[in-house]
């Protein structure tokens, strides 16, 4: 495969973060906030998303995994690693990288709702248009994109182009 062209560069991803930081700070203000990051793809995005929130929060991470060896999405999905911390009472984001099919979110959010949170909302710097999806509210969202496959920024190909810092199209070659 190579890279192809540039879909989001870094100065769109940097200021649309920037966005999405302040809004996150406006509606958190005096609140104690969790960020739960989606391993290992949202990593990259909230490294720069949390330095735009002037809020004293927390990371937390889990790493999920989708059952079966398909490329689609089942909605099965195995913990691999649990949060560290407990949620209860807490005001949570989940951060993703990408919004695709929603299966794996909304495993997640279920899963999240019974721990008991203050609230659970949802940052995701991607969301795949022109695909099959199930109502989700991202409460905070960066890019509406088409339905091709994308590399960088966090996304990998075969585990790899997650430090590309610009989002780009896969050219099958
Ligand atoms: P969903 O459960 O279909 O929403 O899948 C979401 C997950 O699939 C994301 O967290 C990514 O890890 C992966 N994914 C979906 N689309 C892409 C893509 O275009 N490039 C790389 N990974 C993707
Ligand atoms: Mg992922």
């Amino acid at each position: 495969m190579k890279i192809g062209r540039t879909l989001v560069s870094a100065e769109e991803i940097d200021a649309k973060l920037k966005e999405m930081g302040a809004a996150i700070t406006r509606d958190y203000e005096g609140k104690d906030l969790l960020l739960v990051g989606i391993l290992k793809g949202a990593v990259v995005v909230m490294a720069d998303l949390a330095r735009h929130i002037a809020l004293p929060l927390e990371f937390d991470f889990m790493a999920v995994s989708s059952y079966g060896a398909s490329t689609k999405s089942s909605g099965v999905v195995r913990i691999l690693k649990d949060l560290d911390e407990e949620i209860d009472g807490r005001h949570v984001i989940i951060v993703e990288d990408i919004v695709d099919t929603g299966l794996t979110l909304q495993y997640l959010i279920k899963n999240l709702q019974v721990r008991n949170p203050a609230s659970l909302k949802l940052a995701a710097l991607l969301i795949k248009d022109g695909v099959e999806r199930l109502p989700l509210e991202v409460a905070y969202e960066g890019f509406h994109i088409g339905p091709e496959f994308v590399i960088g920024y966090g996304l990998d190909f075969d585990g790899k182009y997650r430090n590309l810092p610009h989002v780009a199209v896969v050219d099958e070659v």
